[in-house]
């Protein structure tokens, strides 16, 4: 008998690339591979790259970079780039780095074992970055990385064309599952012991448009919400341009649909607003999120902003400070606008030198963690039920997840947990980025 063929995954970026990652150990484990220990040693090595940020392109190159020894070491080995990075640069990567022997774009996800199939056949380098291939539809079986929660892509895709972002650019027009084909993999996953699903997409809110309905989406959350097994069900990332009130009425009336909110607004001005074609403005914002509350008082609301978009000055940057001070959000992601050549806004004038944009960032999540905190002390004598999602870095603590996404410690007390179990904690202290409590069951 020869030896087991291995493979190995390594991924960066957002949930998508994490969803498309499952799909890629899918089809390795129907071709007979099995997951290797140490990537070193795997016959097949596919690095699932991301290009938002420039920070995300550098680590990213230097990985490739360190498979040029695992190469030399084992010619024998099939080196595959994928993503977002592949898409965009494609021959460039494909030059810099000659011990990369596929390179595929983000639209052939579906079709990587026909892809490896060749590929051992017949040693011959490809490069696959046609955006033309419509995928949207799921077929297979994808290898998760939890055991309870599923990433579920419903659209991908984006037709926005915010103008600092690439991802238009590299993951092409909006391009959405048909409903039966999503409810099937949820079916499927809960047959398999998933409780917790995610919806996936770059614009949620623009789910089904194709179709002229509106509602789409709305109609989606209710459909998933009836499926019998589920118990949590998320979904990001939403557009406040596109999100309708019906989806709102869907998470307060459905049961399963939990009460969180992603609501990126990426800057306070109205004028960086419009430059970045956000299409609203600051008040209509702070509206949706009024709505918001009006129909789920206890949701949480989180978000991503963006510092230092070309031209932006401190009067423009307070205006952002003024949006995170009025919703008061739970949590935010905060980025350094990172010039990504090939969108406008890299061609605007007046980029904004990096020291201010460090100096606003500070000022920026300064803020956010004092809101944070201050929110997170609300919750202090509460009681959740938390999705057990393992042992913490801490010995004899457990990590997992409120409803609303929030992390939760509490101490095991030797009591044996296992991952996905519903347990309820009654918080007792809060910090910046998590609480902490005790088991009451
Ligand atoms: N620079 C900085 N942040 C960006 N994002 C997208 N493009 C850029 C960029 N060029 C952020 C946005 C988006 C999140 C996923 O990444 O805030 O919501
Ligand atoms: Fe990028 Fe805007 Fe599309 Fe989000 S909605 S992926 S920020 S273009």
């Amino acid at each position: 008998m020869g030896k087991e063929k291995t493979y190995a995954l390594i991924n960066y970026g957002c949930q998508m690339n994490e969803s498309d990652t499952e799909h890629y150990a899918g089809q390795l484990v129907e071709m007979g591979y099995k997951r290797a220990e140490d990537f070193h040693d795997a016959d097949v090595i596919i690095v699932n790259t991301c290009c938002v940020r420039e920070s995300a392109e550098k680590k990213i190159q230097g990985k490739i970079g360190e498979l040029k020894a695992v190469k030399a070491k084992n010619p024998d080995v099939v080196i595959c780039v994928a993503g977002c990075m592949a898409q965009k640069d494609g021959e460039k990567l494909l030059k810099k780095h000659p011990q990369v022997d596929i390179l595929l774009g983000t639209s052939y996800v579906n079709g990587f074992k026909e892809l490896l199939t060749g590929f051992l056949a017949n040693r011959k380098k490809g490069l696959y970055t046609s955006l033309e291939i419509n995928d949207a539809e799921f077929e297979g079986h994808r290898v998760r990385q939890s055991p309870f929660h599923a990433w579920i892509p419903i659209m991908y895709g984006c037709n926005n064309f915010c103008t600092y972002c690439i991802v238009p650019y590299v993951r092409g027009r909006e391009r959405s599952r048909s409903v039966e084909n999503i409810v099937e993999e949820i079916k499927q996953a809960v047959k398999e012991g998933y409780k917790e699903f995610t919806l996936l997409g770059q614009n949620v809110d623009s789910y089904g448009k194709q179709t002229g309905d509106k509602e789409a989406f709305a109609k989606l959350l209710r459909t998933c919400n009836e499926v019998e097994g589920v118990e949590r069900i998320h979904y990001m990332t939403s557009h406040p341009r596109d999100m309708v009130e019906a989806v709102i009425e869907a998470v307060r009336d459905c049961e399963h649909v939990c009460e969180s909110f992603h609501l990126p607004f990426q800057a306070g001005s109205n004028e960086i607003l419009r430059r970045m074609n956000r299409g609203y403005t600051k008040e209509k914002y702070l509206d949706l999120i009024a709505t918001v509350r009006k129909h789920v008082p206890n949701a949480v609301i989180t978000t991503d902003i963006i510092v230092g978009f070309p031209g932006e000055t401190e009067e423009d940057f307070e205006q952002t400070l003024d949006v995170v001070r009025r919703v008061g959000f739970d949590s935010a992601y905060t980025f350094i606008y990172s010039k990504r050549s090939g969108t406008p806004a890299a061609r605007m004038e007046n980029q904004v030198p990096l020291e201010v944009k460090k100096e606003r960032l500070n000022r920026l999540m300064a803020l956010q963690n004092e809101i944070s905190l201050a929110n997170h002390q609300k919750l202090v004598g509460e009681t959740f039920e938390v999705l057990a999602d393992g042992p913490s870095k801490h010995e004899g603590v457990w990590s997992g997840r409120t409803r609303t996404g929030i992390l939760v410690l509490w101490p095991t007390e030797g009591k044996a947990y296992t991952l996905g179990q519903a347990v309820n904690v009654k918080i007792d202290t809060a910090q910046t980025w998590l609480l902490k409590g005790k088991a009451i069951d």
